[in-house]
């Protein structure tokens, strides 16, 4: 098992970034180090997510997390981290991460995913020059340095109605988005095979939970279930993710990042497919139930909308790889998981707030208008 010390989390007022800052200072088995949590603060960054961490691990004496405000692509910044904080260990989440802004604006997508990953890369593997040796570094299990890179199964392309992604699935990326994310894939893989750097990397499926900025389905969707507009379901509705609760997938990334063989992909999935529109169905109920408000009346305001170009008919993951070797296994079922989730809406006005007056919602007006 790696030890893991102090650990640079890219993205870490993200979405995921959060929960997993979270997750491993409150909950993570076999982690007493530091965290340094580098954002960019875009849009979709929210430092407010973080704010009761920041009083608890980075207001006293013993600090055990910092927040440094920045860019990846900044290489004189992230040598600069690298040496204050002794990093041992990078854990990537920051990224441009949805696909309809992709379309719209691939070009921050390249610069962030493509540049941005290289940059932490080739900024590690000078840093790490006596752990980077292509003999000793690839393949070998327990470095205690390492680069994991977080990815999407959105590499793989689209599915058919049958069939899973696994990790000898080929690359077919069909968004701006998910080619500038198969780019760092592939920038990251090559790092540990050219130079022996110490990577490990995992393609999860859809996230949902706390923290997620409501332009991804299901907070949308809550969110304007509870402010009574429409529901915009892009196409035919029957297009299909599978969901995975993010605690669960911070759990699996935490789990590779200990445990995981260097040079090895890892899929994250939730064993959990649904047409879009089912599950909207689903939570309808579930937010109706808890808000008190009309099913019938909210299922009214489901409205089919212009699809999304390009838009993946089918993704599924197969997990086995990392069931079997590393024995993760998932605790929160989707009911569980949607129930918490939305609950975590109800009770954070402030936070939704917080993004409802910032940058964020200028965007959304600006290219959806009304939508919300
Ligand atoms: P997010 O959009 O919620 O958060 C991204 C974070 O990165 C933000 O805090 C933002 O400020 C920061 N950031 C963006 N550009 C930056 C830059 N140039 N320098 C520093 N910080 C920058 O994203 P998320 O949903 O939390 O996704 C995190 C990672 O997980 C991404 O790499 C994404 O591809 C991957 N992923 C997401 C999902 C999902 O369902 N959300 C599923 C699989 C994989
Ligand atoms: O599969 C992993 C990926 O999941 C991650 O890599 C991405 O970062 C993350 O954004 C997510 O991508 P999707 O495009 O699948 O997520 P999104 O929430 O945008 O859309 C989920 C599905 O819902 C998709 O089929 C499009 C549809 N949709 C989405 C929105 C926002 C709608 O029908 N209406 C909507 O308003």
């Amino acid at each position: 098992m790696r030890k893991l010390t102090n650990i640079l989390v890219t993205g870490g007022a993200g979405f995921i970034g959060c929960n997993f800052i979270r997750y491993l200072l409150e909950k993570a088995e076999g982690f007493s180090g530091r965290i340094i949590n580098l954002d960019a603060l875009t849009y979709a960054g929210n430092k407010m997510s973080l704010e009761d961490i920041e009083a608890k691990y980075g207001a006293t004496i013993a600090k055990r997390y910092f927040f440094e405000h920045g860019d990846i692509c900044d290489r004189r910044l992230v040598e600069s981290l690298f040496v204050k904080y002794e990093i041992d260990t990078v854990v990537h989440f920051a990224a441009e991460s949805h696909v309809d802004r992709s379309i719209l604006g691939p070009e921050a997508f390249v610069k962030t995913n493509v540049m941005g990953t290289f940059t932490l890369l080739d900024v590690a593997r000078n840093a790490w020059k006596e752990a980077v040796s292509s003999k000793e570094a690839a393949g070998k299990p327990h470095q205690n340095v390492l680069f994991h890179h977080v990815s999407t199964d959105e590499v793989y392309g689209s599915l058919g109605e049958t069939g899973y992604f696994t990790e000898n699935t080929p690359y077919d990326p069909r968004s701006p988005y998910s080619a500038s994310k198969a780019a760092s894939d592939h920038l990251a893989m090559a790092y540990n095979h050219t130079y022996g750097l110490p990577v490990t990397l995992s393609n999860c499926s859809n996230n949902y939970g706390p923290y997620q900025f409501p332009e991804k389905l299901i907070p949308l969707m809550i969110l304007n279930m509870l402010e009574g507009k429409p529901l915009p379901v892009y196409g035919d509705g029957k297009n299909i993710r599978d969901w995975l609760f993010v605690e669960e997938h911070n759990s699996a990334v935490w789990t590779i990042m200990r445990n995981g063989v260097s040079g090895e992909t890892y899929n994250i999935g939730g064993e959990n497919e649904w047409e879009n529109l089912k599950l909207l169905n689903v939570l309808i109920d579930i937010v109706c139930a808890k808000a008190k408000l009309d099913p019938a009346k909210v299922r009214g305001t489901i409205t089919y909308v212009k699809d999304r170009p390009g838009h993946d008919r089918r993704y599924a993951i197969d997990c086995s790889k990392l069931k079997r070797e590393l024995n993760w296994k998932q605790n929160v079922n989707f009911e569980e998981g949607l129930s918490r989730t939305v609950d975590w809406y109800l009770a954070n006005p402030q936070w939704i707030e917080s993004i409802r007056s910032g940058e964020y919602q200028k965007w959304v007006e600006k290219n959806y208008g009304e939508r919300g």
